[in-house]
């Protein structure tokens, strides 16, 4: 299928700003509800069944908020659900998965370097892993398992580590990144759309029809909100990780998405006892100190210089026309991009010179342009351009 790729500029642009919205309202309606949660007053007289409640002033207005310890004596005629903003996130999401990789799976999903492979085959490996993910991760919290919340967890990182790994053996790195964080979106919002919500239209029916509900109704709620509210900070990383190649494009990128899902959850951690008043500071520091680590670790070695004679400004000049002009034009010729990436025009000596540094960090020392290799750059080539890069002096 071929669109014109203006309009597919512009139906993404259109998706993905409908999608940070809708994202936004969802997972700050959440991070709400669990300050809210954590923040509750549970001490003192409270109207009977009352669990806990809470004022506060925004906007200039009070509010009072409370919990109740089951259900209010008699259920209100309205009631907010809060399941259109998950609904919507998933459904941009997926939408713009379609743009972005799914229409042009040769550019961003098959990397040769890792894998060779039919576009069709990129796509149906990424959508079967957001499947799969889901079967797997359902199964696992209906298994015995679910008895020990920090053991299922634990599996459940460690098959997430597994996942990443395969998929950075078969998709280029960025998009086994953006598919890890497409099967923890979907976990999320399968967990909204199949337990969360089902559970509490069962709870209210069972109140309204005057029985006790199934107590096993709201456990199960209970642990897949947790493993939402734990989930939440590693995919907000994934979604931005397509901006950052050092991470996406690393030799060993899975250790680094292992990393960074951890520091996550560390710092979610933090927020929940925070909110319950027990702030570890400590935590806040473990995962700064986390972050320089990994920053530390995925650190492109700088690319061997093997280019001994000098570099011409012909040569250097001639590898950058035939490999990154395609794209990085005023008006590139490339099918897919009708306007210079990221804005970089790499036409003449002058604009290579400006961005030389930015230049030998990804097509010398990282491998990550030309975008997919699709002009076949030789690393010969890149070695010379990086000896070109070199005598200018420390760009
Ligand atoms: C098939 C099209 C294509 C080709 C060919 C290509 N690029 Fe890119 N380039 C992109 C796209 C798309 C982006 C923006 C997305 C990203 O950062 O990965 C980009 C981004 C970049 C950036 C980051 C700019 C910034 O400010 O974030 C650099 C540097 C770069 N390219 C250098 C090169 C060099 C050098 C070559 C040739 C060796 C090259 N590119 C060839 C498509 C291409």
């Amino acid at each position: 299928m071929t669109i014109d790729p203006h309009i597919v500029e512009w139906l993404s642009l259109t998706t993905r700003w409908i999608h940070f919205i809708v994202g936004v309202a969802w997972i700050g309606a959440s991070f709400y509800f669990n300050w809210l949660e954590g923040h509750l007053e549970r001490d003192g007289e409270k109207p009977p069944g009352v669990a806990g409640d809470i004022w506060s002033v925004h906007g200039g207005g009070f509010y009072h908020a409370m919990k109740y310890e089951l259900a209010p004596p008699k259920l209100p005629e309205t009631l907010h659900w809060f399941k259109w903003e998950a609904y919507s996130t998933w459904l941009s999401g997926v939408t713009l998965m379609i743009f972005v990789y799914y229409l042009n799976p040769s550019v961003y999903m098959v990397d040769p370097a890792v894998r060779d492979m039919p576009g069709y085959a990129a796509v149906l490996i990424g959508v079967g892993s957001m499947v799969l993910g889901w079967v797997v991760y359902d199964r696992l919290c209906k298994s015995a398992l679910a008895k020990n919340p920090l053991v299922l967890s634990a599996v459940g990182y460690v098959l997430l580590i597994a996942l990443t790994w395969g998929l950075t053996q078969l998709l280029s790195g960025r998009a086994a990144f953006i598919h890890v964080g497409a099967v923890l979106g979907t976990i999320m919002v399968a967990n909204v759309a199949h337990v969360i919500i089902p559970n509490q239209r069962k709870l209210v029916a069972a109140l309204s029809a005057g029985e006790a509900p199934d107590p096993a109704l709201g456990k199960q709620g209970l642990l897949r909100s947790r493993h939402n509210n734990y989930i939440t900070l590693p995919v907000l990383f994934l979604m931005i990780s397509n901006h950052y190649p050092s991470s996406f494009s690393h030799q060993h990128s899975w250790l680094i998405l292992a990393a960074l899902v951890l520091i996550g959850v560390g710092v979610r951690h933090y927020f929940n006892l925070r909110h319950k008043g027990k702030p570890g500071i400590w935590m806040l520091i473990v995962a700064a100190a986390g972050m320089a680590a990994v920053a530390w670790f995925s650190m492109p070695p700088r690319a061997e210089l093997t280019q001994s004679a000098e570099v011409s400004d012909d040569i250097a000049f001639s590898i950058v026309q035939q490999h990154c002009v395609s794209c990085h034009a005023s008006a590139p010729t490339d099918a897919v991009f009708t306007s210079a990436p990221s804005g970089m025009v790499l036409e003449s000596l002058d604009d290579m010179r400006r961005y030389a540094a930015q230049i030998r960090a990804r097509a010398v020392d990282t491998h990550s342009m030309p975008l997919g290799n699709t002009t076949a750059m030789t690393p010969e080539e890149r070695a010379t351009l990086g000896a070109w890069i070199a005598a200018l002096g420390n760009p």
